[in-house]
């Protein structure tokens, strides 16, 4: 596999590595691709909102390392909004691109800095956990790589429909029928849903 020298350069020394004692925002993702883990923790200031310190551990793979290694560096000195802006796209850019069948361990390292950022204002009163609706489908959609060219599957418009109503998630999908991905697209789809309380059934089809 072709990585950049700066991405071999996060994966064998990687910054911000560890725990924080009594952290005062943390989270720990799964990514359902792949079923790899990452937990990051963040020390904030309460008056300026800026981010301290920040410590991620990673059982993933050399992407997923690399990225919570330079996701860390880039939220480091930001505000939490600021941090929240981050998109595994630009972590993705900021370590000279990473193999399209490996962007998904950049979402899972991002996806937890967003948690951790989100866990810190559900503690402090900043933030009420929010209500789940088809915007909140597309976001988890977007979250779902299609490994071939490495782009999520709502940017590569292959989301044809999406339904919401009474707990059942209605999701059309253009994907062809030879397509070698299509069964892990489906997969991966129901494990981002599987997890909202909100969710009683999802129908796929394709
Ligand atoms: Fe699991 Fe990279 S393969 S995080």
């Amino acid at each position: 596999m072709q990585y950049s020298q700066k991405v071999l350069d996060h994966f064998m020394k990687p910054h911000n590595v560890g725990k924080i004692e009594n952290p005062d925002g943390e989270a720990t993702e799964g990514s359902p691709a792949c079923g790899d883990q990452v937990t990051l923790h963040l020390r904030v200031n309460p008056e300026t909102l800026i981010i301290e310190d920040i410590k991620f551990q990673s059982y993933g793979c050399a992407s997923n390392i690399a990225t919570g290694s330079i996701i860390t560096d880039m939220a480091l000195g930001k505000t939490l909004d600021e941090a929240s802006e981050i998109h595994w796209k630009d972590a993705a850019a900021e370590l000279d691109g990473l193999p399209p069948q490996k962007m998904h361990c950049s979402v899972l390292a991002v996806d937890t800095l967003h948690a951790a950022i989100r866990n810190y204002k559900e503690r402090h009163g900043q933030a009420k956990r929010s209500g789940f609706d088809k915007e909140a489908i597309l976001d988890e959609l977007r979250k779902v790589i299609y490994p071939q060219v490495g782009e999520d599957i709502v940017t590569l418009k292959m989301v044809k429909y999406v339904g919401f109503e009474n707990g059942e998630v209605i999701i059309d999908l253009g994907v062809p029928k030879f397509d070698q991905y299509r069964d892990n697209i489906a997969e991966e789809i129901r494990e981002h849903l599987e997890k909202f309380e909100a969710v009683k059934s999802i129908e796929i089809n394709m």
